[in-house]
């Protein structure tokens, strides 16, 4: 082949695979440019494979020149490729991006979130405070680590009294008496924890008559919800935590007809117009005369808790004087509230934490 053919044939390839590559790049299409890299530049059977073959047969003289020529085309078609490769697969990535943008549609309705709500313990205690403060009663808040004072001493409840038993109680260690962001590790605070009075988890509401009482004068009408903590044996109607309602109005001339209608305007707005309250006599150490409060309920009658006129004790306790003042008191389970109301037969639901059960209220 002569020199001057070679170099002709060169020149046609160069045009025809840059023409090839670049038609390819223009419609971005990836399949059309491998077919076009494996017609000219296929390692086997390529076009520029045959331009090489022919590059055998020009005499040696010109061989130089055309190898040079040779070279410098093969160079320039690989580079064009690789350039026009890059260019399809940078503008595909876009068109799928640009796709995907199409594909989200803003006025499709979006997933809803399911909803959570308030426990039905929670709901009745809202309640339960709304229905005793339209009737003039303030809301108090009492800690539910507590000392001996205000879960017993102060509320008349003598050191030998069963209720005092440790094995009735949640007392907690001593060395768990500090504060919990107080460190017990040093020598000097583990000692002064050692020596700090007992604390326990407190087992009635009524230590919070108390705390009002020591931070106030009469009147005194108030309520207070919370956790309360026993160490009975669950069933039915146990559990070693519950909650219990508290009230307290403590005034000059309060008498037990304040306490029965209190208790029987609370009864009728949170179950029904016509339910009545029954007394039966009782005995509680804060308390003087003591009652049991029960309720009539579908033909029978169901208790509430128990109530009576604070012992002049436990004014004394207070620095109240129980010559010019009287008041009444009661503490009424919010668990049993709630389970007669929703027709609920086992406490111990409301504390599975199972949403299927939950979700009901
Ligand atoms: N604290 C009592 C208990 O947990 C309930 C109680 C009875 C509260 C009489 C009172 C009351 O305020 O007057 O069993």
């Amino acid at each position: 082949m002569s020199p001057d053919e070679f170099l002709q044939h060169c020149d046609t390839l160069e045009s025809q695979a840059l023409a090839a590559f670049a038609a390819a790049e223009a419609v971005c299409d990836q399949k059309q440019l491998e077919a076009a890299r494996i017609e000219f530049l296929g390692a086997r059977s390529g076009r520029i494979k045959q331009l090489q073959k022919a590059l055998g047969e020009v005499p040696a003289a010109a061989k130089p020149a055309a190898g040079k020529r040779f070279n410098q085309l093969k160079q320039k078609l690989e580079e064009t490729f690789d350039k026009a490769a890059q260019t399809i697969a940078q503008r595909s990535r876009q068109q799928v991006e640009a796709q995907r943008q199409r594909a989200f549609d803003p006025t499709v309705p979006g997933t809803a979130l399911r909803l959570g709500r308030l426990h039905p313990i929670t709901q009745t205690i809202e309640e339960l405070k709304d229905i005793m403060g339209r009737l003039g009663f303030a809301v108090a808040e009492g800690p539910e680590v507590e000392d001996e004072w205000h879960n017993f001493e102060a509320l008349n409840i003598p050191p030998e009294h069963p209720a005092r038993d440790p094995l009735e109680n949640f007392y907690l260690a001593a060395a768990a008496n500090c504060a919990p962001w107080q460190s017990a590790s040093s020598g000097k605070q583990a000692q002064s924890a050692a020596n700090s009075p007992p604390r326990l988890l407190r087992s009635q509401t009524s230590t919070v008559q108390i705390r009002v009482m020591e931070q106030m004068r009469p009147p005194v009408r108030v309520i207070s919800c919370g956790r309360v903590y026993r160490p009975d044996t669950p069933d039915d109607t146990h559990f070693p935590m519950f909650h219990q309602i508290e009230g307290l109005m403590v005034d000059r001339d309060v008498t037990m007809g304040h306490l029965k209608s209190t208790l029987r305007l609370l009864a009728r707005m949170a179950f029904a117009p016509d339910v009545e309250i029954r007394f039966r006599p009782s005995f509680f150490p804060f308390t003087e005369p003591s009652v049991e409060v029960d309720m009539s309920w579908q033909g029978g009658w169901i208790e509430m808790g128990g109530a009576g006129m604070v012992d002049p004790n436990v004014l004394r306790a207070v620095g109240y004087d129980p010559e010019q003042y009287s008041g009444f008191a009661f503490g009424l389970g919010i668990e049993r509230i709630c389970a007669r109301r929703h027709g609920v037969t086992d406490i111990r639901q409301f504390f599975r934490n199972d949403v299927r059960f939950l979700h009901q209220f």
